[in-house]
């Protein structure tokens, strides 16, 4: 693979890639520069046709301990630089792959790196793992979906509290608010083996419907329920036009595997 000098790529599996932010010094703050490596990187596995599912993960201590504070530190006043540069802007390419992208957290996801995790479709996290939008304490706000992917998921009044108080909230809170899908047990490294072999399940599967499935859920954060009900309904009827489908439901009634071809 690749060498990057922020993140580490690797295929634990042929049908799974693993993204690991590897900035040690700084607790993966997310600089441009990482971020420029993380975007390349997710958009070279979403067109790799071997890959079904993507892991993001951090280390033991830090998923990512936000934007980098120094790098913005500089940015003197200056509105025109931020404006005109789109900073935060390139942020968003995550929420375009068509794949699968599971997060996999242990130790701090805090400001840009809880929204980095907010912006994957799956989290898993270790107990230690420590979420929090802490911009308030730096005289800013969260500029990465924070206030608006938190509002969604646990509702006005927890996201009032964390974004204007900026404490940080544990593995187990995010678990009882539906932020993460599960904390998996303890043990170094069990979140990635987890979000592996979740990975490995999703890619085992039809990858046409894998990915309309992300599409439609998408959908229920995206705009109204009338038009996510349609948007499912047009996504449902586009598969029987897939030999997945075929294949799928013949290998039902037939009593055997489905072989599917992703066609
Ligand atoms: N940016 C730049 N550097 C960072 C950083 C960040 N977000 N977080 C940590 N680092 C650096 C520290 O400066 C330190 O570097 P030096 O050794 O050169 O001093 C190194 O990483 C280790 O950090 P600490 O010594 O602070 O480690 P700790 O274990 O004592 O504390 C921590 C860990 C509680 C996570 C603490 O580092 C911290 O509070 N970090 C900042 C968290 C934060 O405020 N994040 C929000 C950033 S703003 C944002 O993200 C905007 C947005 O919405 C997009």
């Amino acid at each position: 693979p690749k060498q990057y000098e922020y993140i580490l790529t690797s295929k634990p599996d042929p049908s799974v890639a693993l993204i690991t932010l590897n900035r040690p010094k700084a607790l993966n703050a997310l600089c441009s520069p990482l971020f420029d490596e993380l975007n390349e990187a997710l958009a070279g596995y979403d067109a790799d046709p071997e890959v079904g599912a993507i892991v993001l993960t951090g280390s033991e201590k830090a998923f990512a301990a936000g934007a980098d504070i120094k790098e913005m530190r500089d940015k003197q006043c200056a509105f025109s630089d931020v404006y005109k540069n789109k900073f935060l802007e390139n942020w968003t390419a995550i929420t375009n792959l068509r794949k699968p992208i599971i997060a996999a957290v242990s130790g701090y996801a805090l400001g840009g790196g809880c929204e980095l995790a907010l912006s994957t479709d799956i989290i898993l996290a270790s107990p230690t793992a420590k979420f929090g939008q802490p911009e308030i304490n730096l005289g800013v706000i969260p500029g990465a979906g924070g206030t608006q992917r938190l509002a969604r998921a646990i509702g006005k009044s927890r996201t009032m509290e964390l974004v204007l108080t900026g404490r940080n909230f544990s593995a187990r809170e995010a678990e009882a608010w539906g932020v993460v899908s599960r904390v998996v047990g303890e043990g170094e490294g069990e979140v990635v083996k987890e979000a592996i072999e979740m990975a490995k399940v999703i890619a085992g599967k039809g990858q046409l419907a894998v990915q309309a499935g992300k599409e439609a859920v998408n959908a229920a954060y995206e705009g109204s329920l009338i038009e996510g009900l349609r948007t499912e309904r047009r996504l449902f009827h586009m598969m029987f036009a897939t030999s997945d489908q075929k294949e799928g439901m013949s290998a039902f009634t037939e009593k055997r595997k489905a072989n599917f071809t992703h066609s």
